[in-house]
Order: C-alpha cells, then sequence, then structure tokens
C-alpha cells in the first residue's frame, strides 16, 4: 500500500535532509542555468517551469522511484484501458474518450463507447448551431438571446469557467448565465434580467436528482409559464443534459431535448461531455472541437511521454512531494490571465472532491496527508491581498503561476506589465531578501529590519500557455485533471468517488421539514438551537 512502499521510506529521510537548503544555493553560480534547462518541460504547447522548486536531482529520482513503486503508469493504462478504476462504484473514468477521434478505440468495461460519443457530439452540434443561428426559436417565433445553465459542482464549474475563458472568442451568440446555488437570490437575479421568450434553459445534472438543480429547475419552469408560456410551449425552453433519461422525463422534459451522458463520466470531469454543452452555444461547435483536439493532445503526452517529461506525473509527484513530505496544507493557484479567474474554483472541485479522503483503496487508512486545500485568485490581484502571506507567513505555500505568451488584450503595455509582475513574484520567492541586502539597500533603522527580511525559499511553478485559446485551454484542463489522477495513484485513494458529500445532504432532508414547521427530530444541541431561532425569527416576521 501507498505509503508502506520503501519509496516513502527513502523520501522522509531524503525531505529531512534538504529540508533546510536554500534554493538559492541551487541557482549559484553554473548551476543555475543547468539547474533551469533541466527542469523544464514542454507540450502541447505548454511550458513548465519547475525549476524553483526544493527539490535536487536526487529528490526527482526518488519521486520518480515513487511513481514507479506505485505503479502510476500501469493505474494510468488501466484507466485508459476502461478498466474498473472508480473501485467502489465498479466504473471505469473515461473522461478521455469524450475528447477521441475516429479510430482512438476507447471502451468502457469492454463495451466500445466511440459511436455512442459522436451520436451525442452531433446532437450538440446541432443544437448549438440552431441556437446561435437563431433557427431555434422561442415561443413568440424570436431567436434566443439568452441561455441558462441550470447546475452545480461538475454541472457548472467546468462549463461556467471555460465559458468565462473563452468569452472574447464568441462570436455574435446568446448570452449564456450559470445559475448554481440554492439560494433564490441566484436565480431570482438572473431571471430578473431576461425575457421568457427569448430564454433557454439548459438543466444540467448527471444524477437529474440533486436538490439544487431540481430546485431552480422548478422555479425556472413557473416563471416561464408566469411569462407567457403555455406548457406546450416549454420544450422550446429546456433542455436537459443528464444520465439519468428517466428523471428528466418524470420532470417533463421531452427526451428529445435530452443530451445524453454515462456512468463511466465522473461530475467534475464532464465539462468534455454534454455537459459543456453551454460552452458549444457559448463559442460554437468548432471552437469546442478545438477545446477536445488540446485535451486529446494531452491524453497522449500523459500516455506516452517518459515520466522525466511528463507534465502531469512530474506535477503531481511535486503536489504529492509538498503535501506528504514537507507538510505544505495547501497551494495557491495564480493564473496572471484575467480570462481564467475562474479556474482555482474548477480546480478546487477537481482535486479536493477527487483527492479529499483518508482512506485508500482498500479501506485501509491513509498514513500521509492527501489533497492540499487549492485556493488562489488572479494575479496581480492576488499580490495586493494575500501573497505577504506567501512571501513572509508561517506556512509554506507551493505557487502555481499561470501565465500566456501571447497578450490577450491589445492594450499598450498592460501584458507587459503582467508577466513582469508574475516573473516578479516567483523571483522574490525563490531569492527573498537577507538582513545584510536590506541594510545594503540603506535601512538604517535597526528595528525594522527583521520586518524586510524575506526568507524565501518558496517553492513555486511557472506554466506558460502558447495563447489562451481552446485548443491551449483543453490541454491545461487535461494537464489539471490527469495531475490529479497522479496525486490520487501515489496516495491509492479513489479519485473518483465523492462518498465525503453524502452524509450532509441526508441529513438536510429532516432540517428542511423541521424549518418548515414539522415536529422536531433529535439533534446535537447546537443544531437543534439553530432551527430553534429560525422558526421563532420566522414566526416573528410572517412573509
Ligand atoms: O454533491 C457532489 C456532486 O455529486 C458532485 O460530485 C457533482 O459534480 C455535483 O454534486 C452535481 O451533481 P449532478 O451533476 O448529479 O447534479
Amino acid at each position: 500500500m501507498s505509503t508502506t512502499l520503501p519509496a516513502w521510506q527513502d523520501l522522509r529521510e531524503h525531505a529531512a535532509r534538504i529540508r533546510d537548503t536554500h534554493m538559492r544555493d541551487w541557482f549559484a553560480g553554473p548551476h543555475g542555468q543547468a539547474r533551469s534547462e533541466r527542469l523544464t518541460a514542454e507540450a502541447c504547447g505548454l511550458t513548465l517551469d519547475y525549476a524553483k522548486n526544493r527539490i535536487t536531482e536526487e529528490t526527482l529520482n526518488l519521486l520518480f522511484e515513487l511513481a514507479r513503486q506505485a505503479q502510476v503508469c500501469e493505474r494510468r493504462d488501466a484507466m485508459f484501458d476502461g478498466e474498473p478504476v472508480n473501485t467502489t462504484e465498479r466504473r471505469a473514468a473515461l473522461h478521455m474518450a469524450l475528447r477521441a477521434r475516429p479510430g482512438d478505440g476507447y471502451r468502457a468495461l469492454g463495451m466500445p463507447v466511440e459511436a455512442d460519443v459522436s451520436a451525442v457530439l452531433m446532437q450538440m452540434e446541432l443544437f448549438a448551431d440552431e441556437v446561435r443561428s437563431g433557427t431555434w426559436t422561442g415561443f413568440d417565433g424570436r431567436a434566443i438571446t439568452d441561455v441558462v445553465n441550470i447546475g452545480i459542482g461538475g454541472s457548472d464549474l467546468g462549463p461556467r469557467m471555460v465559458c468565462r475563458a473563452l468569452e472574447q472568442d464568441t462570436e455574435p451568440a446568446p448570452r449564456i448565465h450559470f445559475v448554481a446555488n440554492v439560494d433564490g437570490c441566484d436565480l431570482a437575479r438572473k431571471l430578473a434580467r431576461l425575457d421568457a421568450a427569448t430564454t433557454l434553459v439548459i438543466v444540467c445534472s448527471k444524477t437529474f436528482t440533486t436538490l439544487e438543480t431540481m430546485a431552480n429547475a422548478r422555479t425556472a419552469r413557473d416563471w416561464f409559464l408566469r411569462h407567457g408560456a403555455r406548457q406546450t410551449d416549454l420544450t422550446r425552453h429546456f433542455v436537459a443534459v443528464s444520465t439519468n433519461r428517466d428523471a428528466v422525463a418524470a420532470f417533463g422534459i421531452d427526451p428529445g431535448n435530452m443530451f445524453p451522458f454515462w456512468d463511466w463520466v465522473g461530475g467534475r470531469f464532464s465539462l468534455w461531455s454534454a455537459v459543456g454543452l453551454s460552452i458549444a452555444v457559448a463559442v460554437g461547435f468548432d471552437r469546442f472541437r478545438q477545446l477536445l483536439d488540446g485535451a486529446r493532445a494531452m491524453d497522449q503526452h500523459f500516455a506516452s511521454a517518459p515520466p522525466e517529461q511528463n507534465l502531469p506525473m512530474i506535477l503531481g509527484l511535486l503536489d504529492v512531494w509538498y503535501r506528504s513530505l514537507l507538510g505544505a496544507g495547501s497551494r495557491c493557484v495564480a493564473p496572471y490571465c484575467e480570462p481564467l479567474e475562474l479556474l482555482p474554483a474548477f480546480l478546487q472541485q477537481l482535486e479536493m472532491e477527487s483527492n479529499g479522503k483518508s482512506v485508500q483503496h482498500n479501506g485501509a487508512a491513509l498514513e500521509a496527508g492527501s489533497a492540499a486545500v487549492v485556493w488562489g485568485t488572479t494575479g496581480t490581484n492576488g499580490q495586493h491581498a494575500y501573497f505577504q502571506m506567501v512571501h513572509q507567513g508561517s506556512q509554506l505555500v507551493p505557487v502555481d503561476f499561470i501565465a500566456c505568451l501571447q497578450p490577450h488584450s491589445d492594450l499598450p503595455g498592460h501584458h507587459t506589465k503582467l508577466l513582469a509582475n508574475c516573473f516578479a513574484q516567483s523571483e522574490a520567492l525563490l531569492r527573498g531578501r537577507t538582513a545584510e541586502e536590506v541594510r545594503a539597500e540603506g535601512q538604517v533603522d535597526e528595528r525594522l529590519v527583521p520586518h524586510l527580511v524575506f526568507e524565501g525559499n518558496r517553492p513555486s511553478n511557472t506554466l506558460l500557455l502558447q495563447r489562451l485559446d481552446a485548443f491551449h485551454l483543453g490541454a491545461l484542463l487535461a494537464m489539471c485533471e490527469h495531475r490529479t489522477f497522479v496525486q490520487g495513484t501515489l496516495w491509492n485513494v479513489n479519485s473518483f468517488d465523492q462518498w465525503g458529500v453524502e452524509l450532509g445532504k441526508k441529513l438536510a432532508g429532516p432540517i428542511e421539514r423541521e424549518l418548515e414547521g414539522a415536529p422536531a427530530q433529535p439533534h446535537d444541541a447546537s443544531t437543534a438551537a439553530l432551527i430553534r431561532r429560525v422558526c421563532r425569527a420566522r414566526a416573528m416576521t410572517p412573509d
């Protein structure tokens, strides 16, 4: 099992040996150039500079040995072969098949999937073209101007993030809105600005039972009926994306308006499936295909590049190094690229729902820290908020800097300033500033010197995309998926289930009924008091 592998013990001893070495020493003299060249890898238009990490050649060798002992390549191949790598649910995890090209030959649990995937892609293409061209009309014959995706978690975060990232590439197209939260403020605020006759709703839910999504979908249906639509008109205004045909029909959505996907697609890995319908409408099907092609290029890289040049492999190993061996509880993701502002939120679900586990595949306790907290916002904004802590705080926080070689805006000077700041942050994190340097810079007040010292030795990766377009975004996101898989394999956890979300959902039902007046059920004293407080407040302020 994972942490009993000999490589873990070797890595622990090695970590203790190099823990106090400053990265500055590894960059000193001619070594620096060699280190920078050695610790740079490229694939699919992405360049990863991982030289500013607290690793030596020996660290890397030990990490690759860990990957070998944990059979990462064998388990990757099992995933690509459609074996039941989601062990608790006996399912394949075959999101790669969604971005395949004819002849790639993916099978889920032995069954070919190509025909099903192609059929749904064709259905999506037709639909996206109809909506974008105005051929698909609402109940009064006008073209659709606004599309609302109702979904949550994996049925929201991926499409929302991609639509935001590629927003600038949309030719005239319907506006896309996303509603996730069951807090009525979310749906109410968006619907208030829309015309029911020209609005189309995509109800997006793998299970079609998720409380938030179903509540929002029902409220949206009532809104259409209150704003001029008849029951029979709803077929022009509602489509569904789901694996659950019966529930879609029971909700009253025309089965001809359903875009299916399959149980071998995990929610957080699903943006490439019909869950990406809002993306196809927003950017057009050709660009959606480019997104899939970028991801497919990364799949091929992950499946075939040697570990030493394999981007997801290197990143996943570094994540485990920091989390499990150097004790870093979190990782900051800082895209120096405004259109990627929703990437950290997407990665939170991807990594934390996948690998936030404490037991291994066989149910035995995991004796190493798993899944770091992933957080962050775009640069340069983060510099003026929390980077203070990253530079001088008491925790080790590895940072992923992400930037694009080509500007996304043509405002003169902005891209240069953006990149300069990005590179300056990673340089400062690496180098720090000693007390001698502070004094040499002219600081004469000795009381201030300790405050002006930066210890440095704080690690970061810098990932450069050729440009932010559909292809490179696809490659970036697939890299993140595979990186997550590598982490999970090293920890020996099942990255494809999420039992930890169940208990809260189960307890919400009885509490909802109590808040609506049903007799009190046994709860801990704190929860019971909170429920009573709400009931009292409601009794005092009638609707
Ligand atoms: O509750 C967690 C979760 O199941 C996620 O894994 C999933 O992405 C999200 O809820 C939404 O689920 P669904 O697509 O079935 O509505």
